[in-house]
């Protein structure tokens, strides 16, 4: 097989500022290759007579921009995948806007790329773009760069302004681990070295753009490394066969040899492998394989076979997050994690910095916004098996997902994990919960309540607690304003305040829980997804939420602490129902409306559902 041949398929990215020559570049490719259809060509011909280059000139950029929006604005707003071949590769080319407010989709684009094309103007040198391009490729996983220094044209084809430029982007390459970083000296307009070396630079010894992009070898390296397999799935198809299916993100594997899986550590040796649904002796990095072990071993969706690689697993991890979501990140916050074939419940549960997209400096922030860079530290329900970035792209890199919306959060990387995690271990201790309740005489439970202030919820959770000490029941009553005056004294009412108040009275349930004890709480608690957390944590089972449905009018009539009249007055920020949300329960274990219905009533129906469901 001729040695190019086996590069396989290369998908790249290209990134440059509006008017850098992105669109133009990829056309001529295009073009001068005969890489596409001669209708296309044709229309390209009849259009340009109408379009930006004038004189009867080709424009070139037109072949690429697909989307009518950006035809009419001349810039490119989302990402356009182009497929093409030569004879010796074929190729993908995701062409992405430059423009800031695009940055998600840039990272989007990127995130399956393995090279990246970044345009500079020869003209204009280094723009502060070109800074914020390369740190969003670095961060989805790009270890190859080419900057194609375009406009040589303007500037007379001049190897002095060509070696400036090239000495600033080594320069900036400085900071990140890339594997292959080249500068070409490229006309787009005029096709100088964009299918074949130039004559107008014959100064320049290095292949023109395409054959260089022919000739990448982007899979070397992690051919090289230990061999790594994300499970995707175990498959079945009669009880004689039982193959664990995946794409191998790092390394090779041959039949025979010794692997091991992960979390669980457990080792076997390759009996069979397929590729394509044939035997085959070996498989590489890349290929969607399914491996069939010589004993039987625990395995499922989201275990890693290794062999000689470095991965582990842990919870805890120092991470730098691209931020998407439209919702700003707010630490404490509950996200789904997916890294690999793994998909784990976590949180953020502290920002480092704020990076700065094109300066890299990092300053103190509380909130990131979309399309902002932070480090921040992470904390997963359970241990992933990870390897870092730099060794390992798939098992190094993650996304973050929101619960409720199901959007793309961030995309990440692991930068290293937190030493905490292995220095941590639960003890089981002897002294159980259920043992606890036996001598209690009852079973644990948390009663959560939430709802407006003034709806009426520690005035119903006292009566209930009463109710149940009458009863005899050991329980213990946590409420919003007394436990902001002690443990969460340095909360206030911004939203990752909420958000750390809910999940600390989460974490103090639970243990108050553990101790045998019937906990009531009572917190405002706005948030559907605070809630659902909190039930998380203390255990759905355990977990009953009442919601006080007073409507807002009566609680803002009853304003027993004057806050109402505050709020509207302009004088108290973030106040529930006034300036901040309150989002109802949509499946309470019960309701009360403390406005049309007594307080005894209420409370009975409370202790008669407790009794129902835990005796
Ligand atoms: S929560 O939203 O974080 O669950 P929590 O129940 O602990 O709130 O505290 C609410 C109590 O704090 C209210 O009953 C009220 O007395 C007081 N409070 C002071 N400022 C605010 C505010 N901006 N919004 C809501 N409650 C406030």
């Amino acid at each position: 097989m001729d040695e190019q041949d086996s590069r396989g398929l290369l998908r790249f990215v290209t990134c440059g500022s509006v008017d850098d020559g992105k669109s133009t570049l990829i056309g001529h490719m295009l073009y001068d290759a005969k890489l596409i259809f001669a209708d296309q060509a044709q229309t390209l011909e009849l259009e340009s007579a109408a379009g930006s280059a004038g004189e009867g000139r080709l424009d070139y950029s037109l072949l690429l921009d697909g989307l009518a929006a950006e035809r009419e604005q001349g810039i490119t707003i989302d990402v356009a995948y182009r497929y093409f071949s030569t004879e010796r590769r074929s190729f993908i080319v995701a062409d992405c806007p430059g423009h800031e407010e695009y940055t998600r989709n840039m990272a989007v684009g990127a995130s399956t790329c393995d090279l990246a094309v970044i345009l500079v103007d020869a003209s204009k040198g280094l723009l502060p773009q070109t800074y914020r391009h390369v740190r969003i490729c670095a961060l989805v996983g790009i270890r190859h760069f080419v900057f194609a220094v375009n406009k040589m044209d303007l500037v007379g084809y001049d190897e002095a302004v060509f070696t400036r430029v090239e000495r600033d982007i080594a320069e900036v390459m400085r900071e990140y681990r890339v594997t292959s970083c080249v500068c070409i000296p490229v006309s787009a307009t005029e096709g100088d070295n964009i299918n074949r070396a130039s004559r107008r630079m014959s100064w320049y010894r290095g292949l023109a753009l395409l054959p260089c992009l022919g000739q990448a070898d982007v899979v070397a390296e992690a051919n090289e490394a230990g061999f790594t397999l994300p499970v995707q799935r175990v498959c079945r198809p009669n009880s004689a066969f039982r193959g664990f299916a995946g794409t191998v993100a790092t390394g090779r594997v041959a039949v025979g040899e010794e692997v091991r899986v992960l979390p669980s550590g457990t080792t076997s040796t390759v009996e069979r492998l397929l590729v394509a649904g044939a035997d085959a002796r070996a498989a590489q990095v890349g290929q969607a394989i399914t491996l069939v072990l010589a004993d039987e071993v625990d395995v499922s969706r989201g275990c890693v076979i290794e062999r000689k690689s470095a991965a582990e697993a842990s919870s805890f991890f120092d991470a730098t997050l691209l931020w998407m979501g439209d919702a700003a990140l707010a630490a404490g916050k509950n996200y789904l994690f997916k890294l690999g074939t793994q998909t784990v419940p976590g949180m953020v549960y502290e920002i480092s910095y704020r990076v700065d997209a094109t300066t890299g400096e990092h300053a103190p922030a509380k909130r990131i916004e979309k399309n902002e860079i932070c480090a921040c530290k992470i904390s997963l329900g359970q241990k992933v098996v990870y390897q870092d970035f730099a060794a390992n792209r798939t098992l190094g890199s993650m996304i973050l997902i929101d619960r409720i919306t199901n959007e793309t959060a961030a995309a990440g990387i692991i930068e290293h994990k937190l030493n905490r995690s292995d220095n941590l271990t639960y003890h089981a201790m002897d002294i159980t919960r259920g043992l606890r309740e036996q001598a209690l005489g009852q079973r644990a439970c948390t009663l959560w309540f939430t709802g407006l202030s003034g709806s009426g919820k520690s005035t119903l959770a006292n009566e209930v607690e009463k109710r149940l000490h009458a009863l005899g029941r050991h329980t213990m009553l946590l409420d919003g304003d007394n436990v902001r005056l002690g443990l969460n004294r340095n909360l206030g009412f911004t939203e990752p305040d909420r958000i750390e108040n809910i999940r600390r009275i989460s974490e103090v349930a639970k243990l108050m829980n553990d101790a045998g004890l019937i906990v009531l709480t009572s917190f405002i608690s706005p948030y559907v997804r605070d809630r659902r957390a909190a039930a998380e944590v203390i255990g759905e089972g355990s977990f009953l939420e009442v919601y006080v449905s007073t409507p807002l009018e009566v609680c803002e009539q009853r304003d027993v602490k004057g806050l109402y009249a505050k709020a509207r007055a302009g004088k108290l920020a973030n106040f529930t129902g006034i300036s901040s949300p309150y989002e109802p329960p949509e499946y309470p274990a019960i309701t009360v409306d403390t406005s049309c219905e007594s307080l005894e009533s209420s409370a009975e129906r409370i202790v008669a559902l407790l009794a129902a469901r835990f005796e």
